[in-house]
């Protein structure tokens, strides 16, 4: 219900769940007046402040640098400080729940354990590691060019919004995530460091780094920054590449087989890519699927048959293998 342009009074619905008294989550709501101009977290503070002063929440700067203000607003990951209350409000019909990063984290209210997250972000070492001298008398200084190559991944405040809305770090809990990954590509593409390759290494491992990523963008949709984390992760997935750290594995072979038939027909063969990265018995395993491919066409079943190439050839194809030749900075 709108008052006028400037307030609309309406009534938020916040989860609350305290781990040390209460036996099951539940939603209190709250009428409130929220202004053109009102935060997410100014209407937390409301609730604070004027309905409920057990609501908890973590917040500090209000300025979106200390990255501690991270919730979720009907499941979609926002810092509560930088997000506008109205834009919310407007994008899902007055109707807006707070909630907590992860609601399995929940210590209270929107107050979450964030030690995965701290652990993981640990374990790629996220600072530069070199042999500095302990009293040194000019600076280490990098050039633009350098600096360009970070690529915004240093602008990360660790807020975990791309981290507890990243789907395969929940489905599969070893898995870095994308801040610890983004903090990997941001230390190992910088000049004074020299830990890259341990960082490589480390995130090159099968069920932990990159190639676990299933490449949804949820990490950059999620980002107060704009720092777009699977950027990173592709960056990286080159760097292990051009080291000579990437195992010869389904994923790698995967990336590997997208290459080697765009290549080859200037398309994806899809059945192709299937049997180059699992093979034959592997392809066993996606029958189903490749039947349903073929229902729609997109696959014949003669595709990924030895000898058999009825892929049709792009009438650009020598454009595209130009491109690939130009573009490719690692050997595959
Ligand atoms: S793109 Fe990768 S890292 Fe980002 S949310 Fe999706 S699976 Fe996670
Ligand atoms: S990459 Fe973005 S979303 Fe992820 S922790 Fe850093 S600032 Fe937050
Ligand atoms: S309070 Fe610091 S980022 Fe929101």
């Amino acid at each position: 219900m709108k008052f006028n342009n400037e307030t609309r009074k309406v009534t938020i619905k916040a989860f609350r769940f305290n781990a040390e008294t209460d036996y099951l989550p539940y939603i209190k709501q709250y009428e409130l007046e929220v202004g053109k101009d009102d935060l997410v977290l100014d209407l937390m503070n409301r609730i604070k402040w004027e309905h409920d002063g057990s609501f908890s929440y973590r917040r500090s700067c209000r300025h979106g640098i200390c990255g501690a203000c991270g919730i979720k607003v009907n499941g979609k990951p926002v810092l509560a400080c930088k997000q506008n209350a109205i834009e919310l409000l407007d994008m899902f019909d007055n109707d807006i729940t707070l909630e907590p990063q992860s609601k399995k984290r929940v210590i209270k209210d929107m107050i979450i354990d964030k030690k995965d997250f701290w652990e993981k972000h640990a374990k790629v070492k996220p600072y530069v590691v070199a042999n500095v001298e302990s009293h040194p008398t000019k600076e280490t200084k990098q050039s633009i060019e350098a600096f360009d190559a970070l690529l915004n991944s240093d602008l990360c405040i660790q807020c975990g919004n791309c981290h507890y809305a990243c789907p395969s770090l929940e489905a599969n809990p070893d898995f870095l995530g994308p801040a610890a990954l983004n903090a990997a590509y941001r230390f190992s593409i910088d000049t004074r460091d020299n830990a890259s390759e341990e960082r490589l290494k480390l995130t090159s491992k099968p069920n932990i780094g990159v190639w676990d990523c299933v490449k949804c963008f949820e990490c950059a949709q999620a980002c107060p920054k704009d720092i777009n984390p699977i950027e990173k992760i592709t960056k990286l997935h080159n760097m292990q590449f051009e080291y000579g750290i990437a195992e010869r594995n389904i994923a790698t072979k995967h990336a590997e087989g997208f290459v080697r038939s765009m290549k080859k027909h200037g398309f994806l063969d899809e059945a192709d890519i299937v049997v180059y990265s699992e093979g034959y018995l592997g392809m066993y395993k996606h029958l189903k699927t490749a039947y349903k491919m073929m229902k729609a066409g997109k696959i014949h079943f003669t595709d990924g048959l030895p000898f058999v190439d009825n892929v049709p050839k792009s009438k650009n194809l020598s454009e595209i293998q130009k491109l690939i030749k130009i573009s490719q900075t690692n050997k595959l």
